[in-house]
């Protein structure tokens, strides 16, 4: 069995999918990176500079926001897909920051349907989380929510639009006219020519990298290669199906890479699920597994649990299976990759939290997610002492981490088939 699927690939179903299962940070991005050499191209099929993404390889430590984490992975062909929405700013100093460690970027390519994300989505964005006040989503501030309201009115920009500057200046003109009213009380209320004049400017260099996804995609699969579709965020943030409204505003399950690429559920061949050995979370909303004593700490110290977009603490909890559980189920699981298990070595007892209870003791499931007074049963496992680090089969883990994944995997429903053990792309158990 590879890390990614119970069976062989198939031809026929050139596309396998990689997700969290939990709230976003799982560690995928190193997933990707390590699974990147098997494929001819690596998508990005949705959300924005909102994703947080690091590698590290060697010396070089990235933090990737948009481009697809295989880009440290020679030849792979990268994509940023048409689901996505974009910082122009953004984008170019990813470019120049990964052009500057001598990554070729004339791989990278972005759909001319993704949609731009301009500097006022990210004013719009945190003037509506002050409207929210104590009901803040706690979003990462850069506009994502407001670049995907757009896109659904009707009202988007796309960087296909970027290639006609005159019919670009009036969509322009047309968007900060229909939102006029909502910058009221904002410091810094976009003016028209500077977003036109600034976006123009940005295009020259972002236009060479802009493509029609659909040919492309075909072209780069054209050899019979496949292509390794990359989530972003975690199915707990999905936008229809996470802990709404405390969500991302973007499909992150595995069907997002459906319609976020254009392709067909039938090219589909494998789905792995990304799951940290325990749980964390950035923002407000529901999280039952959250530990608010010095555990929680320890997690977050240990396991040096910060964002990478943002810089704020990560909450920190035991690992959710009921929430594993029911991610499994959203996204046809084949294969489950545990990261960070060496984080919760010295812990003496580890929790599991293996079922939901509603305030008044009667057992639930993911239904009740966000109910007041919902609390958790949590399954303790014994700790182990040992530096996990060194250990590159599972079946050499001290036997404490074996039971306790077993445990995790029987309680998900999913075989669990990698495990991450330290930072190194080489720090894998298989
Ligand atoms: P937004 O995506 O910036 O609108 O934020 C909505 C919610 O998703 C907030 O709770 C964010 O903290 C969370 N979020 C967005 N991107 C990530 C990520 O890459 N990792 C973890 N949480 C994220």
């Amino acid at each position: 069995m590879s890390i990614l699927r119970r069976t062989p690939p198939d031809q026929k179903r050139p596309v396998d999918i990689v997700v969290g299962i939990q709230w976003g940070d799982e560690g995928k991005g190193r997933v990707v990176d390590l699974l990147a050499r098997d494929y001819a191209a690596i998508a990005r099929f949705g959300g924005g500079d909102n994703a947080g993404h690091s590698i590290e390889v060697g010396q070089t430590k990235l933090a990737l926001h948009i481009v697809p984490s295989g880009v440290l992975v020679e030849g792979t062909k990268l994509l940023i897909g048409a689901g996505t929405v974009v910082s122009l700013q953004g984008l170019v100093k990813e470019l120049d920051t990964l052009e500057a460690l001598g990554v070729d970027i004339t791989r990278i390519a972005i759909s001319a349907r993704a949609h731009i994300v301009f500097p006022y989505h990210a004013t719009l964005d945190r003037l509506a989380e002050k409207q929210r006040g104590s009901a803040a989503i706690g979003t990462t501030g850069r506009g994502i929510g407001p670049a995907y309201v757009d896109r659904v009115a009707r009202l988007g920009i796309t960087f296909g639009d970027l290639a006609k500057p005159e019919a670009l200046a009036t969509k322009v003109r047309q968007e900060l006219l229909a939102r006029a009213p909502l910058f009221a009380g904002a410091d810094d209320v976009p003016r028209e020519e500077d977003v036109i004049g600034e976006t123009l400017t940005l295009a020259k260099r972002i236009l060479p990298r802009v493509v029609d996804d659909v040919a492309w995609l075909d072209d780069a699969l054209a050899g019979g290669g496949r292509l390794l579709a990359e989530g972003a965020q975690g199915t707990m943030l999905d936008v229809t199906f996470g802990s709404y409204p405390f969500v991302t505003s973007s499909h992150t399950v595995a069907g997002g890479a459906c319609t976020g690429l254009g392709i067909g559920p039938s090219a589909i061949g494998g789905v792995l699920g990304v799951a940290k050995a325990y749980c964390t979370r950035v923002g407000g909303g529901p999280f039952p597994s959250e530990l608010l004593d010095e555990r929680g700490e320890r997690l977050r110290s240990q396991g040096r649990e910060f964002g990478v977009t943002t810089g704020r603490p990560r909450r920190c909890g035991w690992y959710d299976a009921v929430a594993a559980r029911y991610a499994a189920r959203l996204n046809g699981l084949d294969a489950l990759f545990v990261t960070k298990l060496d984080v919760l070595s010295g812990f003496e007892r580890i929790g599991l939290v293996t079922g939901y209870r509603r305030a008044d003791g009667r057992a639930c499931g993911i239904e009740a997610l966000g109910e007041a007074g919902l609390r958790v049963e949590v399954e303790e496992h014994p700790g182990w002492v040992d530096d996990l680090r060194g250990i590159r089969r599972i079946a050499d883990l001290p036997q404490a981490a074996r039971v306790f994944l077993d445990r995790l995997a029987e309680l998900t429903g999913v075989p669990v088939t990698a495990v991450s053990v330290g930072p190194e792309r080489s720090a894998l158990a298989t």
